[in-house]
């Protein structure tokens, strides 16, 4: 008898060896394995293991890179290493190794050479998932460019530094925070200064972290055979369901930065946390009193324009992509809900929700409407009046509103025609309410019958909070009225409007916010409101109107669609948090700072949109680096000029359509409310002064990757162009 005959066919082959597996992942999940190809970066302790508890598993197919051979102190923790591979290239014995556990596997070996520029695209070849096991003395450069290159490629990645016992599990979404971010930072302050991060200290032995230190700076980490084998099981967890999806019992999304899964058997912790706790000191943990002091930490802040300029060039020059903690003064948005400080807002809120009663009394109260329907958030809301407010084949006169709305209404069969009053691409143009509707045009329109809604944003977002006057607004009702014509209003900053109003309107000056609020209410049929702007308020929205019919419709929809439009929990959360707005803080205040900011940039010479807005300033890139043409992204440059200069985060503003027409994007420096003092402000001032004077250097960039639609250049990958 041939040994060939006796040999089963691959099938054959796979299925036996598995037929333990397939009771917990099912056959098919063993299939779409099999056609699988995980890159592994570094054949060490962990990223060899992780090759070869995959092949076990189903993984069909590997590529292999690692320059270095066995030696001595290989064995302590390495599969591959033994007496008979000593001197031997790990990426050929793993190789053999893959092969004599399946003989079908396919691999791949970049043997002769160390990860470079360029064999990094013949690694990521036909590869499905990358995992980084380089050794510490690889250039964090070239490790940081391999993550760029997963990312744009669509991948994720993953990279589990062992530490005493334990290990510490990082997995970089492609399209969640990157890789570079963190990974960068810590290993560069760790090989360079020999310091790991404070946050770590509670989760491992202090003398395991001290060994760890000393032998950094020579490129050595401290190992033990347990280490790698539990960051493998960790690691091919997660590898499995990202490979696999939710289609497996048991399944959850892979955990995925800023969420790292720090696991140690000897001091009992398995936890997944946020990167960016890490950097802080934490509290000793029980019974760990009387261990020496913690040393002064590293951290993960970007201190200096070099620190700062580094992290920027690893996030692809793009600050919409920088990670919260190297950021002084965050102007990205003014949106609770999109901020990292959620518990700060949890504490700023009050304490007893019952002081403010039910959520739905409380809106009804502030906004004046009869109805009041709270949901999670303000697009939640968009989408709910659209869909039961709005039908297929309408005309909707509106001002500039914010893209989710405008989603909203296009998918419901409207189309928008912006009659606002202003020009909203010119930073000149003159006028107090630049919010206002025409008019004329809109009287001419709804007497022709050619419109059968008004659709108005307060505050308008797309120039930085522009208010919408209460004359216009009553003009628009009468004009309206006797048609028949509905008036909708997205509130998401009607007190930021209203304080505009009692500054500007004549009438207003001794009116309370909420009498001008509820006033404006009072003038339309329904709002769809974000209740994370005006309120300090990690979550929420709402729809108000004082038609039954429209309510009654509303809140059936948002049953079906998400529940009760708001889980008891977040009910809890943003009762807490809804306040009266007064004239001292809130909305009432960040008008003012965001006044002192643009007091303070215009006098420079900065092309601020004019007059002043509500809730941001807006600053006209073009203008300011008239050197760089719009293929250069100018708004791009100078956001992350101002990073660099000043830890400043700011971000090209979202474009509506009538400013894309005309080539306006500006860039926009949101003030959250209750955040920012008077001295944030000014920092931002100096950062732009300091700017102005060396603006011709600011060189423009090219983009080199990201996603394709409105995500677009807010998630892409850029790099400067040359000088
Ligand atoms: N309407 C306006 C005017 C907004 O500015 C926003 C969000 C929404 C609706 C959507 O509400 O966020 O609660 O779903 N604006 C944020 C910003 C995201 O940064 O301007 P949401």
């Amino acid at each position: 008898m041939t040994t060939a005959s006796v040999l089963p066919t691959a099938d054959e082959y796979f299925l036996a060896c598995l037929n333990r597996t397939i009771p917990l992942l099912g056959e098919s999940a063993l299939h779409r394995l099999r056609g699988c190809t995980v890159g592994i970066a570094g054949c060490g302790g962990v990223g060899a293991a992780v090759a070869l508890t995959l092949a076990r598993t189903g993984v069909g197919g590997f590529v292999l890179a690692d320059p270095g051979s066995f030696d001595l102190p290989d064995i302590n923790r390495q599969w591959g290493a033994n007496v008979t591979s000593l001197g031997r290239n790990k990426a050929e014995v793993y190789a053999e190794m893959l092969r004599s556990i399946n003989p079908h596997v396919r691999v791949r070996i970049l043997s002769g050479q160390a990860i470079t520029e360029e064999s990094l695209e013949c690694f990521f070849e036909n590869v499905n998932l990358v995992m980084d096991s380089l050794d510490i003395a690889v250039p964090t450069e070239l490790r940081m460019r391999m993550f760029r290159l997963a990312r744009t490629k669509g991948l994720y990645s993953i990279s589990a530094p062992i530490i005493g016992f334990g290990a510490v599990v990082a997995v970089a979404a492609p399209d969640g925070m990157p890789m570079e971010a963190v990974l960068g930072a810590y290993i560069e302050e760790a090989a360079v200064k020999a310091r790991l991060p404070e946050g770590l200290r509670p989760f491992f032995v202090p003398e395991h972290l001290g060994a760890m230190e000393e032998m950094m700076v020579r490129h050595k980490v401290p190992s033990i055979a347990i280490s790698p084998v539990l960051a493998t099981s960790l690691v091919c967890t997660e590898a499995l369901l990202i490979l696999l999806g939710p289609t497996i019992a048991g399944w959850r999304p892979p955990i995925s930065l800023p969420q790292t899964l720090i696991a140690e058997p000897l001091t009992q912790q398995f936890r997944v946390t946020d990167v960016r706790e890490l950097a802080k000191p934490k509290p000793p943990r029980p019974g760990a009193e009387g261990q020496p002091e913690a040393t002064p930490s590293v951290s993960l802040s970007a201190d200096s324009p070099e620190e700062r300029r580094r992290l920027l060039s690893q996030v692809g020059f793009n600050v919409a992509l920088l990670p919260h903690h190297g950021i002084a003064v965050d102007l990205l948005t003014d949106s609770w809900s999109d901020l990292p400080w959620v518990e700060e807002a949890e504490e700023a809120a009050s304490p007893d929700a019952s002081s403010g009663g039910r959520v739905e009394t409380v809106l009804q109260g502030f906004y004046g409407y009869k109805f009041a329907v709270p949901v999670f958030r303000g697009r939640f809301a968009e989408a709910l009046l659209a869909k039961a407010a709005v039908q297929q084949g309408w005309t909707i006169a509106a001002n500039t509103l914010f893209p989710s709305t405008r989603f909203h209404l296009e998918a419901s069969g409207a189309r928008l025609v912006d009659l606002s009053a202003a020009d909203v691409s010119s930073e000149n143009e003159e006028g107090l309410f630049k919010g206002n509707l025409d008019l004329e045009r809109l009287a001419a329109m709804v007497a022709a019958q050619e419109i059968q809604a008004v659709y108005l944003e307060l505050a308008v977002n797309a120039i930085g909070g522009h208010p919408v006057s209460m004359a216009n607004l009553k003009r628009i009702r009468t004009l309206t009225e006797t048609a028949g014509v509905p008036v909708f209003l997205d509130a998401t900053r009607a007190f930021e409007n209203a304080v505009l109003i009692q500054e500007r309107e004549s009438g207003f000056s001794s009116k309370c916010l909420t009498e001008i609020v509820r006033e404006l209410c009072g003038l339309s049929d329904a709002c769809a409101t974000s209740l994370t702007k005006d309120f300090k308020s990690p979550v929420g929205g709402f729809v108000g109107t004082n038609r039954e019919g429209l309510f009654w419709k509303v809140r059936e929809l948002a049953v079906l669609a998400y529940g009760t439009g708001l889980d008891e929990r977040n009910r809890n959360r943003l009762a807490r948090a809804l306040r009266p707005p007064g004239q001292t803080d809130g909305p009432a205040a960040r008008v003012r700072m965001v006044k002192r900011l643009w007091d303070r940039l215009r006098p420079l010479g900065v092309p601020v949109l004019e007059p002043v807005g509500g809730h941001a300033v807006f600053v006209n890139a073009s203008a300011f680096l008239p050197h760089l043409p719009a293929a250069a992204y100018p708004t791009h440059a100078l956001a992350g000029a101002l990073f660099v200069e000043g830890g400043v985060r700011t971000i090209p503003n979202m474009i509506a359509p009538e400013q894309k027409k005309q080539g306006v994007q500006m860039l926009r420096l949101a003030v959250p409310i209750n955040r920012y003092e008077e001295k944030d402000m000014d920092s931002v001032g100096d950062a732009f002064e300091r700017i102005m004077k060396q603006r011709q250097k600011i060189g423009g960039l090219k983009r080199v990757g990201g996603p394709p639609g409105l995500l677009g250049d807010h998630a892409a990958q850029f790099q400067p162009l040359p000088p």
